[in-house]
């Protein structure tokens, strides 16, 4: 079983991911670390400030494509990784996709600056996106679990029925 995570940030990804993998006792990947690893270390604002978006997205284009033949796993994605069909080509190779859907009044709550992130600098920016992405995190998943209002348990369990109906 391949479980790929996609939603925008501040969905809830990073927290359920582990919490599922556990409950179906599978491994569980956390896109952005193996970015930072294939990048030698580097943060990801550091990617990000030394060879903008485009050098981010092809090292999380080319993390897709390690991914592709993983089996086992819950997939933790980055919010931007609908932005290219040839990472979403390899991440959804015999995975189910899984889009954690969240209102962006609760992105804006559960954003804080704990974790910076380039393209989360102003709320104008980030809503752009978000509307931008909506579309495309629908047409990726085949499953799709509201996230406001509700644990993280309720959550991920939520995930596990609708896994478990298909
Ligand atoms: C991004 C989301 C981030 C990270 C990078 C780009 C995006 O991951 O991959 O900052 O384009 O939405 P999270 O969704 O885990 O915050």
């Amino acid at each position: 079983m391949k479980i790929v995570l996609i939603g925008f940030m501040g969905s809830g990804k990073t927290t359920a991911a582990p919490l599922l993998a556990e409950k179906l006792g599978l491994e569980v990947v956390e896109m952005d670390d193996m970015i930072v690893q294939k990048a030698g270390g580097k943060s990801i604002v550091d990617i990000f400030q030394a060879g903008g978006e485009t050098a981010f997205r092809d090292l999380e284009m080319a993390v897709a494509g390690d991914l592709r033949d993983r089996n086992n796993v819950v997939i933790s994605c980055g919010g931007g990784v609908v932005m290219s069909q040839a990472t979403m080509d390899s991440l959804a190779q015999n995975a189910t996709v899984v889009e954690l859907s969240t209102a962006f009044e609760t992105v804006l709550k559960r954003i804080h600056s704990a974790i910076p992130r380039p393209l989360f600098e102003d709320e104008a920016q980030a809503k752009a996106l978000y509307e931008l992405r909506q579309p495309l995190y629908s047409k990726h998943a085949s499953i799709h679990v509201t996230t406001d209002g509700k644990s993280i348990d309720q959550v991920v369990q939520e995930i596990i029925n609708e896994v478990q109906n298909l």
